[in-house]
């Protein structure tokens, strides 16, 4: 009897546990003697994109395909008995978003006998993020349309629209996933316009709680609230100057009427006040999703989409313009050559091959990390190899990247009469062309119904229909 009520009361313990541990916002990974993960928590889920149920149980070297056994920091602190602290790492989840950590590795000893390892990630990206924003409000508009890099029609399209959205006044919706560009657009416009010597102040909406954006944004009076003083926001203090408002569609719908009213009048009111206050700003917006899904799921209110969406630039994701990579890569690894005061000349095949077939989810920011990633590690060659490249990018390629390619060909061939003879981007293209073809003809013309079924955005479907000369009959 005993004896049960206490084994029950450890699976209590337990249980209770492994509810802390799903709570904290740490991550962690375990390990036995053995590499076998006992221990992976939530957190740890969600940093490095996998499942529990693919890594708990099994053996670190079956699920992680490591380089080299340094490459894990947790069979060092086995094997080694190493602690590694404070390293700092990026993570690209699943989703594309940019996880940053910083990692501690220890082995647990017990009497001189190794009974396990733990690795502890702290997610600092919050961190990273409010540090990157100081810099920006401190004026720091670096970027111009010349800093844009990318050869495909996507975005030199999306830099000529740009070019003459600066000429105006008018409000600017930036349409694109995490990464592609949507701030560096935004100062380009901002210094290509009049206004170029006013202020640039970016404040993302996600950011900050409700309550603290708003008086951020329309500035308090003395009274308005227990402690509230008389001060501007930054509606007035982007005077003359560009107003970004970053990831709009995480502004809760109240707000968003609230910046309707602004943008249509020009002019706001502190809260506490009753006064009008007239403004002279221009307004950029950013959505990271589209923007008929951000309606239709109420995250975008449809009169302020109509109202801030005079001008819209669309950055596509690097996935649908890969022809941006050589010309991408080269330019951070000039970019760090400078910073690191080296002379890498390139990537090799092989790693060309895999950034082609990667799907790249964090976009051209993630692109910069791997290079940036990968000439921290290159020591005397001159050339980036695929073993370079940081483990977090390795580790989501379960293919060799020699398997590359060949396979694939034969599905392009034999397409009908839209040509694609020729090297594998024609055929790619006449395949795409044949494939758009069809999906529309599927669904009489319904171009937000054949892009769902495509799974791509409906502008992005218009551009490729532009692109191909596809019309609706
Ligand atoms: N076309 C490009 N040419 C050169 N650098 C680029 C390009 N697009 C993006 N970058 C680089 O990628 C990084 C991310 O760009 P940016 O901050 O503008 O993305 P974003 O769309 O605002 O992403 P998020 O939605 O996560 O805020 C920048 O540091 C910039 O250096
Ligand atoms: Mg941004």
């Amino acid at each position: 009897m005993r004896i049960e009520n206490e084994s029950e009361k450890l699976k209590n313990l337990l249980k209770m546990y492994a509810y802390i541990l799903n709570e904290i916002n740490e991550g962690v990974h375990a390990v036995d003697e053995h590499g076998v993960s006992i221990v992976y928590n939530r957190k740890m889920m969600e940093i490095e994109s996998m499942e529990d149920e693919d890594v708990l149980h099994k053996n670190l070297l079956e699920v992680f395909q490591f380089m080299r056994e340094e490459d894990s920091t947790l069979l060092q602190a086995l094997r080694e008995r190493k602690t590694t602290k404070n390293v700092k790492q990026t993570y690209f989840n699943d989703k594309g978003k940019e996880i940053t950590t910083v990692n501690h590795t220890f082995p647990i000893i017990e009497n001189g006998e190794i009974l396990g390892a733990i690795e502890i990630a702290n997610d600092i990206t919050k961190m990273e993020h409010m540090m990157r924003e100081n810099i920006l409000k401190k004026g720091d508009t670096r970027y111009t349309f010349d800093s844009i890099i990318g050869d495909s029609s996507a975005v030199q399209e999306v830099i000529e629209s740009g070019r003459r959205a600066s000429r105006t006044n008018s409000s600017v919706l930036i349409i694109g996933e995490t990464g592609t560009g949507k701030e560096l657009f935004a100062q380009s416009i901002h210094n290509d316009s009049v206004r170029v010597g006013g202020p640039f102040i970016s404040q993302n909406c996600a950011a900050l709680p409700e309550t603290l954006i708003e008086s951020l944004l329309f500035g308090t009076s003395r009274g308005a609230f227990t402690g509230a003083v008389e001060r501007p926001g930054l509606f007035e203090a982007a005077k003359g100057g560009t107003l970004l408002l970053d990831e709009i569609n995480s502004l809760e719908p109240s707000l968003q009427a609230k910046l309707l009213r602004a943008i249509q009048e020009r002019k706001i009111k502190r809260i506490g006040s009753t006064q009008d206050i007239s403004i002279d700003v221009r307004i950029i917006a950013t959505i990271n999703e589209d923007p008929v899904e951000a309606i239709t799921g109420n995250r975008l209110r449809k009169d302020l989409y109509y109202r801030l969406s005079v001008v819209t630039l669309f950055i596509p994701p690097l996935r649908e313009r890969k022809e941006d990579i050589p010309i991408l890569v080269r330019h951070f690894i000039q970019k760090y050559n400078r910073l690191f005061q080296m002379n890498v000349k390139g990537v090799d095949e092989e790693v060309l091959q895999f950034f082609t077939r990667y799907e790249w989810p964090g976009n051209v920011r993630e692109l910069e990390h791997v290079i940036e990633g990968a000439m921290n590690f290159i020591s005397n060659e001159d050339v980036i190899a695929y073993s370079h490249l940081p483990f977090t990018i390795r580790r989501k390629s379960p293919l060799q990247p020699n398997t590359f390619a060949p396979s694939a060909a034969p599905v392009y061939m034999h397409i009908g009469d839209d040509g694609g003879d020729g090297d594998l981007k024609s055929r790619v293209e006449a395949f795409e062309r044949h494939y758009i073809r069809e999906v529309i003809q599927k669904h009489k013309g319904n171009i937000s119904r054949a892009a769902k079924e495509m799974g791509v955005s409906r502008q992005s479907l218009q551009y490729r229909m532009r692109k191909y000369d596809i019309s609706l009959q």
